[in-house]
């Protein structure tokens, strides 16, 4: 266990030279590479868990800042990882607009969905600061407790992710029911997202106000659309807020993760002008290179599921991503979320064969 109680009293918010985090998606190459993973905080762990039965619903916990802290602060003080996330979720948007989220046991997502502009009257942009604040209590009670080595990510979802769930009401597969949104409307449909672009600049805002030191724009979907529709719904609402973010606050880096994006990854990171590149599992290593040559932090992109086998696949795995990515800025992650089913044993592990690398080799 990593103990942040000595560091508490003294925490401060960091600056890159002392966070490595933050130092790689400055542009520097940091050897080893810091590490962090997508959904630390989960499932996988008993004392999350044992945190979240205590909450109650799912959603009720993103609300209990105590607890939320707590369930942040969880994987660092188990793995000693250089980045906590704000334990949240990206649909806390739409619950604050007034679509409400629930989540069934088991289940996922449910929400009442909004299938044409008419139902655009359902969602408020004045009513969501009761709920955002209660988002940023958790980020202010995070960063306090964390050591200043340790940085703090807020985040939000892309529009075009979170419109997804809006207009099928929960998860899918194929995303049918926005695209057909998009394609039959699209002058409806944009204003969707104009209301979540708006939506998502005033809570990630809230969130660096409350001490996030960097932001992440989950699409978890920009996968789904073809080149002009990945132009109209990813790429120009993700640079709206990447624009306003930096005019509002200039030395917040901001990682995109446009999974599934393959060819246009390049364009997205160029056009939208976030300082760092989430990439998913399918991204050759070879192009996740190139991009850090040009001086971008590149982030990503183990399989989850090595995290699950662990051994020999997975050291296997770490050590090409470690040799392929040496000598450019780089942060190690999976390329999606952990699993219900991770070994919290082999995040450990993860960490170790990271650490273990030397600054020259
Ligand atoms: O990374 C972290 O640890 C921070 C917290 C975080 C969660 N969700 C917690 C969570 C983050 C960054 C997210 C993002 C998120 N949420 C995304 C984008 C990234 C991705 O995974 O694709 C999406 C699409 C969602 C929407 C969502 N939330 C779904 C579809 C589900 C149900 C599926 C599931 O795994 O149960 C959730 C629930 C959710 N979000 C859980 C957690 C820990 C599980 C809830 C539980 O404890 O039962």
């Amino acid at each position: 266990m990593h103990d942040l109680a000595q560091t508490s009293k003294t925490a401060s918010k960091p600056a890159p030279s002392e966070a490595p985090f933050l130092s790689a998606l400055a542009g520097t190459a940091v050897s080893p590479p810091p590490i962090w993973l997508m959904r630390q905080a989960g499932r996988y762990l008993p004392e999350y868990r044992a945190v979240r039965e205590k909450a109650g619903g799912f959603l009720d916990l993103c609300y209990a800042p105590a607890l939320a802290a707590e369930v942040t602060l969880q994987p660092i003080q188990r793995f000693g990882l250089d980045a906590a996330i704000l334990f949240s979720d990206i649909l806390v948007v739409p619950d604050a607009l007034g679509q409400r989220v629930r989540f069934a046991e088991g289940e996922g997502p449910r929400l009442d969905p909004i299938r044409a502009v008419a139902d655009l009257d359902r969602l408020d942009l004045e009513r969501t600061g009761d709920t955002f604040a209660r988002v940023c209590e958790t980020v202010s009670r995070v960063r306090t407790q964390l050591p200043a080595h340790v940085a703090l990510i807020g985040f939000c979802g892309a529009p075009w992710t979170v419109a997804t769930y809006m207009v099928a009401g929960r998860g899918s597969a194929d995303q049918a029911e926005a695209r057909l949104w998009a394609y039959r409307d699209p002058a409806g449909f944009a204003r969707l997202i104009d209301i979540l672009v708006e939506a998502s600049i005033t809570y990630l805002d809230g969130q660096v106000q409350a001490g996030a030191d960097a932001l992440q724009i989950f699409d978890t979907w920009a996968g789904a659309l073809p080149e002009p529709e990945f132009e109209s719904w990813v790429v120009a609402p993700t640079h709206r807020i990447v624009t306003e973010l930096k005019r509002r606050h200039p030395h917040v880096p901001i990682i995109g993760f446009p999974r599934g994006a393959g060819a246009k990854a390049a364009h997205y990171l160029e056009a939208t002008g976030v300082n760092g590149l989430g990439c998913d599992t399918g991204v050759p290593l070879e192009q996740m290179r190139a991009l850090a040559d040009r001086g971008v932090a590149v982030q990503g992109n183990l399989d989850p599921l090595l995290l699950v086998a662990g051994g020999e696949a997975m050291r296997t795995r770490v050590e090409a991503t470690l040799a392929a990515m040496r000598g450019v800025p780089f942060i190690l992650n999976l390329g999606h979320g952990i699993v219900p089913e991770t070994p919290p044993e082999h995040v450990a592990e993860l960490v170790a064969l990271v650490r273990a690398t030397t600054p020259s080799g």
